[in-house]
């Protein structure tokens, strides 16, 4: 039973767009360790993750792929869903932004925000972000592009609703000074006040442009826009606001865990929306850091290119999941980038985990069996270099409390690493092999059996909230199977005696880093289809004969503009265009009817191959072609933002 209160984490809702990556894992990771480690020291945890599964990419994506948007997410999600059970990540929660329940609550919280006088309809004008779903400013740009992404942005218009996100400068100013700890790192909490203090704009919280997305519930033409949509999981999926039994228990949050990149919609646009909406708000946003693949940040693009391979399923696969796990918590610094290797990984798995951590309960375990028939004995001398032991491992718990207090992970770990690096050294010092050819030093032996055990006892408690398969198989082996894993079990030394102590296969087998490296990389070929190098891999596609660069000049490309389409009388399969380049108007004709209507048609600046013979089609003049870029089953108009009239070459 909980003593400690509640304690609600969320980890940020993935975008469904494909699988997932080393980068999303990691902050599951964390936010998996946490919700165990505080579970385990007394607390009612409530752990929410999922996923964030509308707007205009998922749709794209979708019609790309020939299926419907909730098809497309479907399968992703069973994938995402698949991946964490298998990692055995422990929420209470996955929430999913197609569900009724979200639906439908996102649609009263809209309502409550307009009718506080918070939404209204105005007009959107500015670059968009089309992967980030963003707008931006002129300033916010990074050398033109999109300052979360890089990618280029393009300038956009259309009606839309607005939340009065400027109205509430004041007071988020007011909530991160009176607040020091409300976001972390601190480095972000000055970005954010400064950002605040620039001037906040009203923020855009609907699209017209798509439908894949929830209807705004005073007017059926918008979709809410997808950051209202995504940030309002955390309370919908306690059921706010109508079965609000859970959002009372764990509302607000402790901790929202998320990316640097998404700190702005996290600790400035949501922490507004709940203050329009009267709602409380959560105590702490952590960003953290990026895992980065050769300088840049792992995304789903660069995961598809190189040689180390950043899917998490053929990585526990390989290596297991308490391993990958570990790897993550202790290799990188919260708050801080990282880089990702293949070799970083594997090194860390094998200096750590199957040198420190395994031979030292392999060693224990065997010694036990060789030296006193598998049974635990009792202590019955004590020296300095005992003292020195056991003060270590029951100083450690403390230590690492102190470490997730900071949700330092590393830290932490590395305390427990600390015990794990006294114990091989204590039995280097005590040299149990030289004592066992002595009968009179069996006392001074069975203390150092019993010290191990114990030691290994009270790392078994530590590492749980990290790594909850190898506590137990090593409590297994320690013939600790019959009793729970207590936090408070870690404080104490004297707690084993007379346990039947059995080996089983070793927790973490060495790995030959070499030829791992090896089979990673030429799994990281296939995925990427390309060359190991990185470099995309070339094949010659099958072409007509080549031509002369004169034959290629007889062709003279215009831009055109389409003025009028329409369906040809006589032929299903073709249209008739009026195109306008310059000066001139001519009729184009294309078999493209089956492709496109005539009404989309209209407005797009087209190439014209302008000196093609005129010919008849069907009792119509056509005088010259359209370029389509056509891959047998679909088709698409080759367009341009030039003048039209202008020459293409
Ligand atoms: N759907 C939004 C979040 C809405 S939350 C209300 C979104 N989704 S995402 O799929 O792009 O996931 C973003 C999160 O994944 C990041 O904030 C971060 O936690 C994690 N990461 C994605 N790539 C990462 C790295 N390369 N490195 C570390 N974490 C990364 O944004």
């Amino acid at each position: 039973m909980s003593t400690k209160g509640t304690y609600y984490i969320t980890t940020p809702i993935y975008y469904p767009s494909s699988n997932l990556h080393i980068g999303h894992t990691y902050c599951t990771v964390m936010a998996d360790a946490m919700a165990r480690f505080k579970r385990l020291s007394g607390y009612d945890v409530r752990f929410l993750t999922g996923t964030d599964e509308h707007g205009q990419k998922i749709q794209t994506l979708a019609e790309a792929k020939g299926v419907s948007p909730q098809a497309y997410v479907d399968e992703v999600v069973d994938g995402i869903k698949k991946l964490w059970a298998t990692m055995e990540i422990s929420y209470d929660d996955f929430i999913r932004t197609t569900e009724p329940r979200h639906v439908e609550r996102v649609q009263k919280i809209f309502m409550k925000m307009y009718e506080n006088g918070d939404i209204y309809k105005g007009e959107y004008e500015g670059l968009y972000c089309t992967p980030c779903e963003s707008f931006w400013t002129e300033s916010q740009l990074v050398n033109g592009c999109c300052p979360d992404c890089g990618r280029p942005v393009t300038p956009a218009k259309e009606e839309a609703y607005f939340f009065r996100l400027s109205k509430y400068a004041d007071k988020l100013l007011e909530l991160f000074d009176k607040n020091p700890d409300f976001l972390q790192p601190e480095s972000r909490r000055n970005e954010m006040i400064s950002f605040i203090k620039q001037g906040l704009d009203d923020l855009c919280i609907s699209r017209s442009t798509f439908d894949w997305g929830i209807p705004v519930p005073i007017d059926e033409k918008h979709v809410i826009y997808v950051w209202l949509d995504a940030l309002t999981n955390y309370i919908t999926a306690l059921g706010y606001p109508d079965e609000p039994e859970l959002y009372e228990k764990y509302w607000p949050a402790d901790v929202h865990l998320v990316g640097k990149e998404i700190v702005r919609f996290h600790s400035i646009i949501w922490p507004a929306m709940l203050m329009s909406a009267g709602l409380p708000l959560p105590k702490k946003v952590l960003g953290h850091g990026w895992l980065l693949l050769g300088g840049e940040k792992v995304s789903k693009s660069k995961a598809a290119k190189g040689a180390d391979v950043v899917d998490p399923v053929v990585l526990i696969e390989r290596y297991g999941v308490d391993a990958l796990k570990y790897f993550l918590l202790r290799e990188y610094t919260f708050g801080q980038d990282g880089v990702f290797t293949n070799e970083v990984m594997l090194k860390r798995m094998n200096y750590d985990l199957a040198n420190d951590l395994g031979n030292l309960v392999s060693r224990t375990v065997s010694m036990i069996e060789k030296y006193n028939g598998g049974v635990v004995p009792e202590a019955k001398t004590n020296d300095e270099i005992d003292d020195d032991l056991k003060a270590i491992a029951v100083g450690a718990a403390a230590k690492v409390e102190e470490q997730m207090d900071k949700f330092a992970f590393n830290m932490a770990l590395e305390e427990i690493w600390i015990v794990v690096r006294r114990a091989n050294k204590y039995i280097d010092e005590k040299a149990p092999w030289v004592l066992a050819k002595d009968p009179e030093k069996k006392p001074e032996l069975d203390t150092v059996l019993k010290n191990l055990a114990e030691t290994i006892r009270i790392i078994s408690i530590l590492i749980y909230p990290f790594m909850h398969t190898t506590s137990k198989e090593i409590r297994k082996q320690m013939g600790l199977w019959y009793s729970d894993v207590v936090w408070e079990d870690a404080f104490e030394f004297e707690m084993m005696y007379g346990e039947q102590v059995k080996k089983g296969p070793a927790i973490f087998p060495r790995l030959d880093i070499e030829k791992e490296l090896e089979e990673l990389a030429e799994i990281g070929k296939k995925a990427a289809g390309g060359a190991a190098s990185g470099e995309p891999e070339s094949i010659p596609l099958e072409l007509k004969p080549e031509i002369e660069y004169d034959d290629f000049d007889k062709i003279d490309f215009r831009v055109g503009i389409i003025e009028k389409a329409e369906k040809h009388p006589k032929a299903d399969k073709l249209l008739v265009f009026q195109v306008k380049m310059g000066t001139e108007r001519r009729q184009v004709i294309s078999g493209v009817a089956e492709d496109f209507s005539p009404e989309e048609m209209v407005g797009k600046k087209v190439i014209v191959v302008a000196n093609l013979k005129p010919r008849q089609l069907r009792g119509m003049e056509s005088k010259g072609m359209l370029l389509f870029a056509d891959n047998g089953k679909r088709c698409e108009i080759v367009t341009t933002t030039a003048p039209d009239g202008e020459v293409v070459s």
